[in-house]
């Protein structure tokens, strides 16, 4: 097997240690260098999972020996943060959201491109077995034509448990933006491009608490809706009853996702997770657990490992900006047509690259 990709880190917050972890799985990647606007934090981050080399951000960027660089800032920066490291002449992979506005993220695209420079984009969890062996199911036709489904996220607020949440409450952020890249990247992958929405949405409380870390109890004022219901149909004729809220203060019953097809239902795990059960349920019958296709290991980071191992071979890599910049696109759509009362339609669209082949390997096949 050719060398690993040597991955450096600009950012190492709260979803860093994942990444840290996750790469250890995967041998297409390793963790070369790390950074952080704190040189404490990314010193005692490199310290804990044996990063070789802690640099600035500046001196991460131009470093020769990094082939690919993981934006794990906060979602104000990523696409300033991609801009540097494509102008670097770096392939960029970056947390969600994409970006925070439409002409950002397109720039970011335009950019790579006239680099010949990959970007990549979280989440990545649509590439994990289960959802790899629900896309096949789709495929395949087990549950016929698909025309509807449902996708829930309803918590209390990420201030239960993050130290620093003041940035899901700014612009960037709220539950849309935050949760539904897991829901609308799983179904973009089933199902291909949405097309439209109409959506109600709402800001039920105008500030939150901290009830965690150093900053315990102080407020965070609210700037973004916070509950948002939308419908999104999609290219393939399917229309999509998605709920993603902050707002919900005990726990809920609702499956998370789910689609409704004309031989069956498709019941999928939590997408934001990479692991989890699918089942199916033809008419008249009940659920059945379906096998899965893949014995290896999730992790964040295999967006990340597919990513190096797309390079290496010339091909498109899956995780990519174009399918990234599509969520990105219909979650703003879900926020606009919330705000105006009007159906949103998404310009955007993307290429639906072929299934993960199943394989036996507790690593990844690409
Ligand atoms: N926390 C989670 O569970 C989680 C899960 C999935 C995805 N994410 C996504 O990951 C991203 C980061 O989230 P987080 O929870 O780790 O945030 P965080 O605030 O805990 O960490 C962000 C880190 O980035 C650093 N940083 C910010 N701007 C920087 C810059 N310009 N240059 C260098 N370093 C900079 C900060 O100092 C901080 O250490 C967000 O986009 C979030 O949506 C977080």
């Amino acid at each position: 097997m050719s060398k690993p990709a040597r991955i450096g880190v600009i950012g190492c917050g709260n979803i860093s240690p994942q990444y840290f972890k996750g790469a250890k799985l995967y041998p297409q990647i390793r963790m070369e260098a790390c950074s952080d606007l704190s040189a404490d934090v990314a010193k005692s981050r490199a310290e804990e999972f044996d990063v070789p080399r802690v640099l600035t951000v500046d001196e991460l960027i131009a470093d020769p020996e990094i082939d690919i660089v993981l934006n794990l800032t906060t979602p104000q920066f990523h696409a300033a943060i991609n801009t540097r490291i494509l102008e670097a002449g770096k392939h960029a992979y970056c947390e969600k959201p994409f970006a925070t506005s439409r002409e950002e993220g397109r720039a970011v695209l335009e950019l790579a491109k006239r680099k010949g420079l990959r970007v990549g984009c979280a989440p990545d969890t649509f590439l994990s077995s289960p959802m790899q062996t629900a896309r096949k199911l789709v495929d395949d036709g087990v549950i016929g034509r698909v025309f509807g489904g449902t996708a829930v996220f309803a918590c209390p607020g990420h201030e239960r448990w993050h130290p620093n949440p003041e940035f899901y409450y700014k612009q960037g952020g709220g539950p849309v933006l935050d949760m539904a890249p897991y829901y609308f990247t799983v179904l973009a992958n089933l199902l291909g491009p949405a097309v439209s929405v109409v959506s109600s949405g709402k800001r039920v409380f105008t500030e939150r608490k901290i009830a965690t870390g150093p900053n315990e109890g102080q407020r965070v004022e609210v700037e973004t809706a916070t509950h948002n219901n939308s419908l999104v149909e999609y290219a393939s004729g399917a229309c999509v009853n998605a709920m993603f809220s902050f707002d919900v203060q005990g726990a809920h019953d609702l499956p998370l996702l789910t689609l409704y097809g004309s031989e069956g239902n498709l019941s999928l795990p939590d997408p934001n997770c990479f692991d989890g059960v699918v089942r199916v349920c033809r008419p008249g019958g009940e659920w059945e657990e379906m096998s899965l296709l893949h014995n290896y290991e999730g992790a964040r980071a295999l967006g990340l490992a597919e990513l190096a191992d797309a390079i290496r071979n010339e091909r498109e890599h899956r995780a990519n900006g174009e399918l990234a910049f599509h969520v990105f696109d219909t979650m703003l759509a879900c926020e606009e047509a919330a705000a105006s009362g009007s159906r949103v339609s998404i310009d955007s669209s993307f290429e639906r690259l072929p299934a993960l082949l199943g394989s036996d390997s507790k690593s990844p096949k690409f």
